[in-house]
């Protein structure tokens, strides 16, 4: 039986790379998706999912939009290029527009209770984006955590080194709040793909050019979407010396933990919402000096091998 899966994300060029190897996956089976803000605004980040579904022939998975403001109702800076660009998928519009009609009335944070309640204990919860959506379900329902088989979480660093901020991730510094409610009050299993571990396997450009070689749906689609940040990479324009899709890491551990997951740890972790610098920061208590119950499991090592191998699974779909 196909595990049952909802992903909250904010589509973002890594979270179509983690879409694509969900739909693409028979362990699991896609039931909705909720949009976040994130990467670009929730409206965009609609438009872009809706383009991916369509690639993928999927355009029948509901898709329901959260709020343009943070769990405390602070707005974000959107004139910045975000690194994923403009539009969030490398700007590199279709050359037809998608059909918006298909976007839900339902708002995301209500279709995540409902649908958690409706699959009550069997479904995944899986989050690629700021965890606004998710603490706002929390607010609505705080058994949520009860409600589900477990929520997997791309998000937080555990070395304090950041690629938001000084000493934090990006989704955690978007809705530091929201990070540390899901974190300490979400009450479920919650397994942590954090930043560290996604940049230790980062994946050598040559196996790269290698795995986007084949022409296929996917692949081509992706090539485009890649272009214009990559080109910035690899041009050291921005420092990222390896192919990292951090959210298809959290994905690969959705689809095929054992595969996957050579080492994990369970301890207490929160989100420190006060800091000067550490804003957004992910707090481990390694040494256990806090004396609280462990309540997320954080990926320290995964095999490289096997993800790369998983990276392969798209591209051969379609
Ligand atoms: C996370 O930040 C976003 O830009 C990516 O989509 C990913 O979810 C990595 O820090
Ligand atoms: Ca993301």
């Amino acid at each position: 039986m196909p595990k049952s899966i909802l992903i909250d994300c904010d589509a973002g060029i890594d979270d179509a790379q983690a879409l694509f190897l969900a739909l693409s996956s028979p362990e699991v089976n896609v039931v909705a998706i909720t949009i976040v803000q994130g990467n670009v605004l929730p409206k965009q980040v609609a438009v872009n999912v809706l383009r991916i579904l369509r690639v993928a022939e999927r355009l029948d998975i509901p898709v329901y939009v959260g709020s343009e403001k943070s769990i405390l109702g602070n707005e974000r800076r959107h004139d910045v290029e975000p690194y994923h660009g403009w539009d969030g998928l490398g700007d590199s519009p279709d050359p037809e527009p998608v059909d918006e009609s298909l976007i839900n009335p339902e708002s995301a944070s209500a279709a995540i209770v409902r649908i958690c309640n409706e699959f009550r204990g069997s479904l995944t919860l899986v989050c690629l984006g700021p965890l606004t959506n998710v603490a706002t379900a929390i607010r609505l329902d705080p058994s949520l955590g009860q409600t589900i088989q477990q929520c997997v979480i791309m998000g937080g660093n555990y070395y304090g080194r950041g690629n938001s901020t000084v000493c934090s991730e990006f989704n955690f510094s978007c809705d530091p709040e929201a990070a540390r409610i899901v974190l300490t009050q979400l009450g479920g299993p919650i397994t942590v793909v954090g930043m560290e571990v996604c940049r230790d396997n980062a994946v050598a450009w040559g196996d790269y050019d290698s795995l986007r070689k084949t022409p296929s749906k996917i692949n081509d689609f992706l090539k485009r979407i890649e272009k214009k940040p990559f080109e910035k990479i690899r041009t050291n324009q921005i420092e990222w010396s390896r192919y990292t899709p951090f959210d298809e890491f959290a994905m690969a551990v959705v689809v095929d933990e054992s595969a996957i997951v050579k080492e994990s740890k369970e301890v207490f972790a929160t989100v420190e919402v006060k800091g000067e610098y550490t804003y957004g920061m992910m707090v481990v208590d390694w040494s256990k000096i806090l004396k609280r119950s462990n309540n997320v499991k954080i990926i320290t090592k995964v095999d490289n091998k096997e993800f790369l191998k998983m990276l392969y699974r798209p591209v051969n779909w379609k």
